[in-house]
C-alpha cells in the first residue's frame, strides 16, 4: 500500500537514507525522528512505525513495548530491524510486542515485502472497527449506555445512579436503570428503594422478557421518575440470570423506555459482555492509581483483540483520591484516550448521598460532583437532561436516621 506514511525511528543517517531509500522508491512516504519520546509523540499520525536497532537494544524494546501499551496505538504495527540474524536478539523484540522483526542484512526486495505485509494485515484489523473510538457520537442516539469499570470502586454505580436520575428527571417514567451488577448490585440502596421484584424474578419469566409491559411490572418508581430493575437480593440468585435473558431483558426495555441505563459492575463474563455489545455507548469509569489504569488498558486490549465489543467508549476519570497523584494528562497519555469528564474528589458529598439513598443531582444539584455529573447526562444523551433541577424533600434514606443522630 504505497502512500502510507510511516514513521522511521532512526539514529544513524546513512543506514536510514537505506531504508527511505527503498521505500521512497516504491511510493511510501517516510518520516524520521531520532529519539524515542518524539517516535511516542508521532506515532499516531503514521500507519507503521520502524524501528531501527542501532542504538541501545534496550531502548528501542522499551520504544516497542509502550507503543504496545497503549491501546489507542494498537492499530499501528511495529517493526524492529536487529543489528543481526541472531535469534536471541529477534525473540527480545517480539516479546517487546514488535509485530515483526527484520535482521541485518536485509534485500531491498524482502524489506518492501514485510512492510506491505504489516500493513495489510493491519489494515484488515483497523476495518473491525476498535473499541476505543474517541467520539461520542450522536447523543440523541444514545438509547442503551452501560456504566463499567474493571475495577470494582471505580464509582461505577455512582455515575449510572446520577447519569440515570438526571435523564429522568428532564423526562419522567421514560428512562430505565438495570443493575447488572449481579452479584452485589447496589443501585436500590444509592436511590433508597426496596425492591419487591428483581432481575432474578424477571430471568425466570419468559414472557415478561418479550412484553415490554410485563417487564415495567418487575420495575420500580422512583421519585424523580426513574424506573430501576434491582439486582438479585442474594449472590448465589446472580447466577439465574443468563446471558440470553439479558439479551432479550434490553431489547424489550427499549420497547417499554426511550433510554436504558445499566451499572454493568465489574467483572467481565458472558453477561457483561452481552451488555457491553448490546450497548449503544460505553461509560467506563477511571480512576488514577496505576493498578486500575493497567485494569483498564488490558479490558481496551483484550476488546480491541477479540473484536468483542465495538461500542464507542466515553471515559470518565474519578478522582477517587484526596490527593492528585496521577493527573488527567497522564492518564490520557498512558491510555492513549480522551477523558470525556472528570469527577472531582469529595470526602463527603458522595458518601452522604450513598448513606441516605439520594443521588447528587437530587439531593446537593449545585455542587461540582453534581454538576459534572449533570453535564456527563447531557454528553451521553443530549440537551435533554442537561440541568439537574432543585429538589427539596426531607428524604433521609436508609441510614439517614443515624446519620442525624449522630
Ligand atoms: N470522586 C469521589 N470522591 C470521593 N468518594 C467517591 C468518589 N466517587 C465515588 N466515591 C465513593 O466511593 C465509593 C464507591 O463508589 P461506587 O459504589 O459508585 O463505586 P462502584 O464502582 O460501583 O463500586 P462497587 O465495585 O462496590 O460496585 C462510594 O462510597 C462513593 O460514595
Ligand atoms: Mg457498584
Amino acid at each position: 500500500m504505497p502512500d502510507s506514511p510511516i514513521l522511521l525511528v532512526e539514529t544513524d543517517q546513512p543506514a536510514g537514507d537505506v531504508i527511505t531509500g527503498v521505500l521512497a522508491q516504491v511510493g511510501y512516504r517516510l518520516t524520521t525522528v531520532t529519539d524515542a519520546g518524539e517516535a511516542f509523540r508521532q506515532a499516531a499520525e503514521h500507519q507503521l512505525v520502524i524501528i531501527d536497532v542501532l542504538g541501545a537494544d534496550a531502548d528501542a524494546q522499551q520504544l516497542c513495548r509502550e507503543i504496545r501499551a497503549t491501546p489507542a496505538l494498537a492499530p499501528i504495527p511495529v517493526m524492529c530491524i536487529s543489528r543481526t540474524n541472531d535469534v536471541e536478539e529477534r525473540i527480545r523484540f517480539l516479546e517487546a510486542g514488535a509485530d515483526d522483526v527484520i535482521a541485518r542484512p536485509f534485500d531491498a526486495r524482502e524489506l518492501e515485502a514485510r512492510v506491505e505485509a504489516l500493513l495489510l494485515r493491519f489494515k484488515r484489523t483497523r476495518d473491525r472497527a476498535p473499541v476505543t473510538t474517541l467520539d461520542l457520537g450522536d447523543p440523541g442516539r444514545n438509547r442503551i449506555v452501560a456504566c463499567f469499570s474493571p475495577k470494582g470502586g471505580a464509582g461505577t454505580t455512582t455515575i449510572a445512579v446520577n447519569v440515570a436520575t438526571a435523564v429522568a428527571l428532564r423526562a419522567p417514567d421514560r428512562t430505565l436503570l438495570v443493575d447488572l451488577d449481579l452479584q452485589w448490585g447496589q443501585v436500590a440502596t444509592h436511590l433508597n428503594l426496596k425492591a419487591r421484584h428483581t432481575i432474578a424474578d424477571l430471568a425466570q419469566d419468559s414472557q415478561a422478557q418479550h412484553e415490554p409491559e410485563l417487564l415495567r411490572s418487575y420495575a420500580m418508581r422512583h421519585e424523580s421518575g426513574l424506573w430501576v430493575l434491582a439486582a438479585p437480593p442474594s449472590p448465589e440468585l446472580s447466577e439465574t440470570v443468563h446471558a440470553a435473558a439479558i439479551e432479550l431483558i434490553l431489547g424489550t426495555a427499549l420497547e417499554a423506555f426511550d433510554t436504558v441505563i445499566v451499572d454493568a459492575g465489574s467483572v467481565l463474563d458472558e453477561r457483561s459482555l452481552t451488555t457491553l455489545e448490546r450497548a449503544d455507548n460505553i461509560a467506563l469509569a477511571v480512576y488514577p492509581e496505576i493498578a486500575a489504569l493497567r485494569a483498564v488498558a488490558s479490558l481496551l486490549d483484550y476488546l480491541n483483540r477479540t473484536g468483542a465489543v465495538t461500542t464507542r467508549t466515553t471515559f470518565v476519570l474519578n478522582q477517587l483520591f484526596a490527593r492528585q497523584l496521577v493527573r488527567l494528562g497522564q492518564v490520557e497519555s498512558s491510555l492513549g484516550v480522551k477523558v470525556a469528564a472528570e469527577l472531582p474528589y469529595d470526602p463527603f458529598l458522595y458518601l452522604k448521598a450513598v448513606n441516605e439513598g439520594v443521588p447528587l443531582v437530587l439531593g446537593a444539584p449545585r455542587t461540582p460532583p453534581a454538576e459534572r455529573l449533570g453535564e456527563l447526562a447531557t454528553k451521553l444523551f443530549g440537551a435533554a437532561a442537561s440541568t439537574p433541577v432543585e429538589h427539596h424533600e426531607g428524604r433521609r434514606g436508609l441510614l439517614g436516621g443515624l446519620l442525624k443522630r449522630t
